[in-house]
C-alpha cells in the first residue's frame, strides 16, 4: 500500500530517525533521498568520494579543493544493486559501497585479514556557500539506499598522517539493494559480479563504464584491478 508508506515516511521528522519506506518497483526510497543517518553537520564540509564521485563529481566541483586520500577501517565493494543509474529494476547493475570493518565483521566477511581495511578515494572541500545545494544534490544522487556517515580521511601529503573528518555516502548492509555475497575477494563471486557489470546499463550509461573509470582513477587497488580484468575479458569474448 504505497499510500500508507508515504504517510509513514512523512511522519518521521520530529527528531527521530526511522528507515524511509522502500519502493521496490523503482529501487529507490520513497522521497528519493539518501538517508541522513546520525551524521554530524561537519564544518568545514569535506566529502569523501570512493565511487562515481571520484571520476564524476558534481558540475562546478572542479572549482573546489580536491585531494586524494584514504580511509582506514573502511573498504569498497561492488555490492550495491543499481536500478536507477547503472541498471534498471528489470536488470539491476552493481555499483560501489564503502563499508566499515564492523559491518564486515557482522557479515562474517573479514576472512583472515587481521589489519584494518584501507581505501583510496578523493576528498572535496565544499565552500560554505555551496553546502546546502551540494547536500541536496547528493542526497538525491545517492538515493538508491545510501546513508550519510562520517569517516576520517588521511589526505595524501598531509604531515604526520593528520586526518580530516569527511562525509561519506555509504550503502549500509541493511539497505534493500545491498548484496552481501559480493563483499569478498573470492574469485567465484568476482566472476558473478563481473558478469552483471559487463552486461547491464541504466539511465547514467553502461555499468562497465562506472568500473573502468574508477579503476583508471585508482590504478593501485588490487580489488578494482581484479574485477576490471574479469569484465574486460567478457567484453572481448
Ligand atoms: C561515492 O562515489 O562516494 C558514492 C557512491 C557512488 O555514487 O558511486
Amino acid at each position: 500500500m504505497p499510500h500508507v508508506a508515504v504517510v509513514l515516511a512523512a511522519v518521521v521528522t520530529e527528531g527521530v530517525m526511522v528507515a524511509p519506506a522502500w519502493d521496490s518497483a523503482n529501487g529507490v526510497f520513497v522521497g528519493n533521498k539518501a538517508a541522513t543517518g546520525d551524521s554530524e553537520l561537519l564544518s568545514p564540509l569535506w566529502i569523501f568520494g570512493y565511487g562515481s564521485l571520484v571520476w564524476r563529481p558534481e558540475p562546478g566541483w572542479e572549482a573546489f579543493r580536491a585531494a586524494r586520500g584514504s580511509v582506514d577501517g573502511w573498504s569498497r565493494w561492488f555490492a550495491q544493486r543499481s536500478m536507477d543509474h547503472r541498471g534498471t529494476p528489470q536488470a539491476p547493475g552493481l555499483v560501489c559501497t564503502l563499508l566499515p570493518d564492523c559491518s564486515l565483521d557482522t557479515l562474517g566477511a573479514r576472512g583472515d585479514r587481521d589489519k584494518p581495511s584501507t581505501t583510496l578515494g578523493v576528498a572535496y572541500l565544499i565552500p560554505d556557500d555551496h553546502r546546502d545545494d551540494v547536500l541536496a544534490n547528493l542526497d538525491f544522487r545517492e538515493k538508491g539506499g545510501y546513508t550519510r556517515a562520517i569517516a576520517d580521511v588521511r589526505l595524501e601529503g598531509a604531515e604526520d598522517g593528520a586526518s580530516i573528518r569527511a562525509l561519506v555516502y555509504s550503502a549500509t548492509i541493511d539497505n534493500p539493494n545491498f548484496v552481501p555475497r559480493f563483499v569478498t575477494d573470492d574469485p567465484a563471486a568476482l566472476d558473478e559480479a563481473a558478469a552483471i557489470i559487463a552486461t547491464t546499463r541504466g539511465p547514467s550509461g553502461p555499468n562497465n563504464e562506472y568500473l573502468y573509470k574508477l579503476a583508471d582513477a585508482i590504478p593501485d587497488d588490487p580489488y578494482l584491478k581484479a574485477l576490471e580484468a574479469r569484465v574486460r575479458e567478457r567484453a572481448l569474448a
